[in-house]
């Protein structure tokens, strides 16, 4: 089975499968959204169906909460569970500190208040997410669709103040009309290319009536597993400074590939 999974498919999997060995049993784990971090939830479900784990998870998305339901990861709301021990997610990009662009599939707001709310926050990414600075990959922003042209034109005469290389902003379309994320608002996508002060840009950002987030997570990451397509995954350790190198075991993996489903 292993054999079917391309080069990218591998090294997302071994990040998941090195980052569930930091969950243990009894804990609220926050469940992030995207491709990697599908693979986490059904290395999870494996972990709650074979291992009898008890662990609680709080979704970051709609579709995370599906996956979650269909290989048997039990779900709260984070009003019911209200602070977590751990949250694992993925990346769109991240440097060196570990500050992160996340939004990509358009999850941010949700999976920074649950990273936010969370004792720790791991990240899974393979290695072409790292960045030296940010800014490569487009940054989301979350907009209430309210007057969303003049919030756009507001961030545009923002960016003109600001040190980044780039300043166009697009709306982010699904099939010709505006992607709508779970809470009902837009994604302006702004085409930066380098951002030379991020903790600048992610405050003034947020100071603009109509903006809800932006997806720069900045000082939230603790951990993070890159995943590698040759098996082995390196594990950074922001805290301690620490830079590990293990090789994954993905011999057993058959029940993960039936629960597959993106
Ligand atoms: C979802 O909104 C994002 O923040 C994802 O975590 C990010 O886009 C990474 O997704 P992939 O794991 O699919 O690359």
């Amino acid at each position: 089975m292993t054999a079917e999974l391309s080069p990218i498919d591998k090294a997302k999997y071994v990040a998941a499968r090195r980052a569930v060995e930091f969950v243990e049993d009894g804990m609220r784990v926050g469940l992030g959204t995207g491709s990697t971090a599908a693979w986490m939830v059904r290395c999870l479900g494996e972990l709650v169906r074979e291992d009898g784990m008890k662990i609680t998870g709080v979704a970051t998305s709609a579709r995370t909460a599906q996956l979650a339901a269909e290989v048997g990861v039990p779900i709260k709301t984070l009003d019911e569970v209200r602070w977590l021990d751990l949250t694992i997610d993925g990346a769109d990009e991240y440097d060196a500190n570990l500050n992160l662009i996340k939004g990509g599939g358009g999850a941010l707001l949700q999976e920074k208040i649950v990273a936010t709310a969370s004792d720790q926050m791991i990240v899974i990414a393979d290695p072409t997410k790292q960045v030296d600075a940010l800014g490569a990959f487009p940054l989301p922003v979350e907009v209430i669709p309210f007057g969303w042209q003049t919030t756009k034109a507001l961030i545009e005469e923002m960016l003109s103040n600001v040190d980044v290389l780039g300043r166009a902003a697009s709306l982010r379309l699904n099939g010709g009309t505006p992607f709508k994320t779970d809470e009902g608002n837009f994604i302006l996508d702004l085409h930066l290319r380098r951002i030379a002060n991020p903790t600048q840009l992610s405050l003034v950002l947020n100071q603009i009536p109509g903006v809800v987030e932006n997806g720069l997570f900045l000082d939230i990451c603790d951990v993070i597993v890159i995943g590698k397509p040759d098996g082995t995954v390196e594990v950074r350790d922001i805290n301690n400074g620490t830079v590990e190198h293990e090789r994954i075991d993905i011999a057993d993996t058959e029940n993960l590939f039936v629960d597959k489903a993106e």
